[in-house]
């Protein structure tokens, strides 16, 4: 189907791009695609070479990109968020990634996330397991939701909905230990995958954002469902847990 080294090799050169522009901030181009959601040069010139790269290796694969929308190919399709945490990357921040699913016939079969500052490779094949920088990765083993750390995101887009998450959050702040808002959802559920989290959940988010991750998450043992408990990957409401607490952080979403 695909190489997984070939593929790590062309996500890893656009991780070069990305940080050529990362570490040149003060004469980044940054743009608003609406108040308060930015573009940056760094997203566009990822998003360009990727779709080079990907359609040159993999003719037979659509390619949905965040910046540049959907191509004819919908069934068989790579589906791309060139960087995820774009706020974070135009402030100097370490916590942002390179998304990037294969997805056939609707499942995803392949997913990777590399988060270039940080030098942490993420990726997953559909039944074969999840790794980290080529070790497998596994989620946590707490038990508690008492004594776990979790995650999730507030994206400004969303601060004029009625349910925009603040008080989902306060419920689920004072029932743990420790809450991070890393800014990168992809970046996210990988720590969930490899046990730095024990749960993240955030709502109307878009399938490039979490479909890597989401299927790196499922291969490392993560549960992945919507709100309701559902199995399966939601990006409106999406919750990842590492399976023990899932019960117990489920009831408060
Ligand atoms: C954003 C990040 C962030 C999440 C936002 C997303 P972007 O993606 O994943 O963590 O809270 O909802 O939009 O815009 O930087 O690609
Ligand atoms: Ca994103
Ligand atoms: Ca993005």
């Amino acid at each position: 189907m695909i190489s997984l080294p070939l593929l790590e090799r062309i996500i890893r050169d656009a991780g070069e791009i990305a940080l050529t522009y990362f570490r040149d901030l003060n004469h980044l181009t940054v743009d608003k695609k609406s108040p308060r959601d930015f573009v940056t040069a760094a997203d566009l010139a990822v998003e360009k070479f990727l779709q080079a790269k990907l359609s040159e290796h993999y003719p037979q694969y659509g390619f949905w990109g965040e910046e540049s929308g959907q191509s004819k190919n919908q069934t068989n399709r790579w589906i791309v968020d060139p960087i995820d945490g774009t706020h974070s990357f135009s402030r100097g921040q370490y916590y942002w990634s390179i998304s990037v699913a294969l997805e056939i016939d609707g499942v995803i079969v392949a997913g990777a996330v590399y988060a270039p500052a940080l030098d942490d490779y993420y990726c997953a094949s559909k039944g074969y397991g999840a790794w980290r920088n080529g070790k497998t990765i596994h989620v946590s083993e707490i038990d508690d939701l008492g004594d776990a750390m979790i995650g999730t995101g507030f994206a400004c887009l969303r601060s004029y909905l009625e349910n925009n998450n603040l008080e989902r959050f306060c419920r689920v702040a004072q029932a743990t230990t420790g809450q991070r808002r890393l800014g990168s959802a992809a970046v996210d559920i990988c720590l969930v995958a490899d046990g730095q989290l024990d749960a993240f959940w955030e709502q109307e988010l878009n399938l490039y954002d979490i479909a890597a991750g989401a299927l790196i998450a499922q291969e490392a043992g993560a549960t992945v469902t919507d709100f309701q408990g559902n199995a399966g990957i939601f990006p409106k409401h999406i919750l990842v847990t590492n399976g023990k607490i899932f019960n117990q952080l489920l009831s408060l979403m």
